[in-house]
């Protein structure tokens, strides 16, 4: 019977990969846990404070929890990692090591995911391939490739099922993003709404790879049940489903807020690091093995983001006016 440990469940996946694998599992079978004090976020199952890289905590809550399946999704992003690089290599790195002993010891499966970030500027761009050389300039990046070795090596070595996804840029309502390049394709819908007008820290030409949180944390699931001698690749697999300009974000958020406009005041930082990463991933191995497929192209995401985003403004509407 599976028992899943969320780590960095109050992040932007987190939030919603919670709430699904309650949904599909029952809310006994899946503990919630963050380096945030739980008083502040609201989780539909059990909710507990951890922090991964103390891995007494870590082993003791496993144990408790009777886990058989740890989804790791604490991390540092690629933006905030820049600002602290090795801060972000020893939390991202200690915090994965961490999990994948404790994952050995209690005979876990893990869910890890990595990111389009595990690519640099010497991998084809469009479309990066599944196999491809991976020499990422980002310590973000460094991290998701160390990552995916070591989850490999854990499962060639010691037998950990461990297996991970290369996320393009994640879009979601549910909960903010934690500081990555890509967030800017959900910062422009709430400055769509509140302004009717954006600034972006990217080119208005910046083609990047993305996904609609709804078939992100399908794929986690899929990918997570699927047969293991189906699996040529575990560490991790490209999934992909639209990819866009800002300038063409913006024409389609057009369509639903009328006159909105777009500045452009690239940030170098955040434009180096879009610029070094592959325009879009090559997922068929992910298609062939376990079956992916996208649901939410491009229009489909933005009608969605603003339902979600304006049930949500209503909500709070509700709320205020009833205090
Ligand atoms: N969305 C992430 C970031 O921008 C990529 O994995 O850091």
């Amino acid at each position: 019977m599976k028992r899943i440990l969320v780590t960095g469940a109050a992040g932007q996946i987190g939030t919603e990969l919670t709430q699904s694998l309650v949904g599909r599992y029952g809310p006994g079978r899946v503990l919630a846990t963050d380096i945030r004090d739980p008083a502040l976020w609201a989780s539909r199952c059990a909710a507990e404070q951890l922090d991964c890289l103390d891995i007494d905590a870590l082993r003791n809550t496993v144990t408790r929890f009777g886990a058989t399946a740890i989804h790791h999704l604490s991390a540092i992003l690629s933006a905030t990692a820049e600002a602290d690089p090795v801060r972000a290599y020893r939390i991202n790195m200690n915090g994965l090591v961490n999990v994948l002993e404790v994952a050995a010891e209690a005979g876990c499966r893990v869910f890890v995911p990595s990111s389009i970030a595990a690519f640099g500027p010497g991998t084809p761009r469009d479309p990066a391939p599944q196999s491809a050389l991976q020499r990422p300039t980002t310590m973000y990046g460094v991290t998701k490739v160390a990552g995916e070795l070591l989850c490999d090596y854990f499962h060639s070595r010691f037998g950990v099922d461990a297996r991970g996804l290369r996320f393009p840029g994640l879009i979601s309502y549910a909960a903010p993003p934690g500081g990555g390049t890509t967030d800017y394709a959900i910062e422009i819908f709430h400055a769509a709404l509140r302004e009717g007008r954006y600034t972006c820290f990217l080119r208005a030409d910046t083609r990047m790879d993305m996904m609609y949180m709804p078939d992100a944390i399908r794929a986690v699931i899929e990918v997570m049940e699927a047969p293991p001698e189906g699996l040529t690749h575990r560490n991790a697999f490209n999934v992909t489903a639209m990819q866009f300009t800002p300038d063409e974000l913006a024409a389609a958020i057009r369509s639903h807020v009328p006159g909105f406009r777009i500045d452009y005041d690239p940030d170098p930082l955040r434009q180096s690091i879009a610029d070094s990463w592959p325009s879009r991933l090559d997922d068929s191995e992910a298609r062939e093995q376990w079956g992916w497929r996208h649901e939410y192209d491009l229009p489909d995401m933005v009608t969605d983001m603003f339902r979600g985003l304006n049930e949500q403004l209503a909500r709070e509407g509700a709320l205020a006016a009833g205090r």
